[in-house]
């Protein structure tokens, strides 16, 4: 897939694709973004000391980089693991001003969060451990011992990869998420809302960050 690297309106990096007509984040602002919806939505509502983090699209690293920031500043225990089926380039994510532009002294993390090696887990600091795997969420099968507590649901929109958001796709995710699990998502759709709902997720609409009027969490009763 051909990128282009794209400046939001928070000032900072996201990557615009051609051939979806789509960008990795709001143009409003990618860390704006991120913060609202993965951050506070997501992250701090989950107190718990030690979190078993599923992301969908690990896509530029930011929301695993910000995750690990705050473990730095609140103590918490993170096991992230992320699946991705287009890993970055180098020369891709080099390029991102994400640690230039949020928490700076953090800056070699994002780097090592790139350059960890694919399938296999590894601790970034002694709080954070992350495992980036490289497969395609539609033919993925999660062990069926691994349960998570946060859901980080970042994939392309459901007009642009609408196979992403399938109900049985969301079903998988239902059956990995743990009882009073959370699952975030910056898309609001109706569609959406229903299935989870439909998949034992009590929903809620709250609202968006700038540009967006409003995103969805949903929690596993
Ligand atoms: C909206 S982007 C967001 C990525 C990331 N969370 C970020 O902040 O940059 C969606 C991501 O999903 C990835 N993706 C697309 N199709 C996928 C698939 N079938 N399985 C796993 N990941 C996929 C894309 O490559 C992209 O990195």
């Amino acid at each position: 897939m051909q990128k282009h690297l794209i400046v939001t309106e928070d000032g900072s990096h996201t990557l615009f694709v051609p051939d979806l007509n789509e960008h990795y984040h709001s143009t409003h602002g990618a860390i704006n973004e991120s913060v609202h919806v993965y951050i506070h939505a997501g992250l701090k509502q989950q107190t718990n000391e030690s979190i078993n983090i599923l992301e969908i699209g690990f896509g530029t690293g930011l929301n695993a980089y910000l995750t690990l920031c705050e473990t730095i500043q609140n103590g918490q225990h993170i096991r992230y693991v992320s699946l991705e089926k287009y890993p970055l380039s180098e020369a891709e994510y080099s390029g991102l001003n994400y640690a230039a532009r949020i928490f700076p002294a953090y800056q070699e993390h994002f780097l090592q969060i790139h350059r960890a090696p694919w399938n296999i887990p590894v601790d970034i600091t002694p709080q954070f451990q992350l495992l980036k795997v490289q497969a395609d969420l539609i033919s993925y099968r999660f062990p069926e011992s691994d349960k998570f507590d946060l859901i980080y649901f970042d994939a392309f929109a459901p007009d642009k990869q609408p196979e992403m958001w399938d109900n049985e796709v969301l079903e998988k995710i239902a059956k990995t998420t743990r009882q009073e699990g959370i699952f975030v998502t910056y898309c609001a759709k109706g569609i959406v809302r229903r299935n989870l709902a439909s998949l034992g997720f009590l929903m809620e609409r709250l609202p968006g960050p700038p540009g967006k009027k409003e995103i969805l969490r949903g929690r596993k009763i």
